[in-house]
């Protein structure tokens, strides 16, 4: 059984006083689900001393939204796996935004993946196609690809323990959601199918796989629903406590 997890990505929002007032409004209200689902915030980086402290001996993971791979060194502006630990569980690595906008590569994602389960952090990674990519037909190559370059050179017992995240680029902060139908399809044949070709099928089925992309406190009870869906990456509706709280309640309920 694979256990549901439910990571919120902050983005660039909420200063270090605004998230200690989040997560104090949001640990309480969690606490009860906690059992069930596996529950991350991942703030900016500024803000992970502020939150690590404000979460300290509650079962909520922290996260970080990115990292560099190397141990350190002349990388003005980058922060390594080493500077994340005790601040941070997991990290999340090559989110569309980074790849779009800060140029990461599938080379640089496995890098950084890489270094973060030397480091003993969870590397939620994302992978996920664009809208001229998911309308000429080409999901499948596309995904698969970036799920076989991301786990290159990962042994089979490190895998276990990476979280992927299929996130259709044409389904972030735009409010439209990937039906629940292809969202499993995508998770499960393309995600789990390359994973199991690379792994075999019984680590392909013991990694998670979360759905990211619009998934908000109303679609995810039936996105939990679905066999291949193990929990889902959350932007815009994880900013809102009532919206993440209802999220991994219906997440505690659904699975
Ligand atoms: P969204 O973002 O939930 O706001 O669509 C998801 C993500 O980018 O991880």
């Amino acid at each position: 059984m694979r256990k549901p997890i439910l990571a919120g990505n902050w983005k660039m929002n909420q200063t270090p006083a605004e998230a200690i007032e989040f997560v104090r409004a949001l640990r309480p209200r969690l606490a009860q689900y906690l059992p069930q689902v596996e529950t991350v915030v991942c703030p900016p980086f500024v803000c992970l001393p502020a939150v690590a402290d404000a979460l300290a001996g509650v079962k909520i993971g922290v996260g970080a939204q990115n990292m560099h791979w190397a141990e350190g060194g002349a990388y003005t502006g980058e922060v390594s796996a080493a500077m994340l630990k005790g601040l941070a569980g997991y990290v999340i690595i090559g989110h569309s935004e980074r790849r779009q906008y800060f140029a990461e590569t599938d080379g640089s994602v496995n890098k950084k993946i890489v270094a973060a389960l030397a480091h003993g952090l969870v590397p939620i990674v994302c992978v996920g196609e664009d809208l001229a990519q998911n309308e000429a037909g080409v999901t499948e190559t596309f995904v698969s690809g970036q799920v076989r370059a991301a786990f290159a050179g990962i042994s089979a017992d490190q895998a276990r323990g990476v979280v992927v995240a299929y996130e259709p680029i044409w389904a972030i902060g735009t409010g439209k959601t990937a039906t629940s139908e292809v969202a499993n399809r995508v998770c499960g044949l393309v995600v789990r199918g390359a994973l199991a070709e690379i792994y075999g099928e019984e680590v392909a089925q013991a990694i998670r796989i979360q759905y990211g992309g619009s998934a908000n406190e109303k679609n995810i009870a039936e996105l939990m629903a679905m066999p291949d869906i193990d929990g889902a990456l959350i932007g815009g509706a994880s900013l809102k406590v009532d919206a993440f709280v209802e999220m991994v309640r219906a997440a505690a309920e659904h699975r």
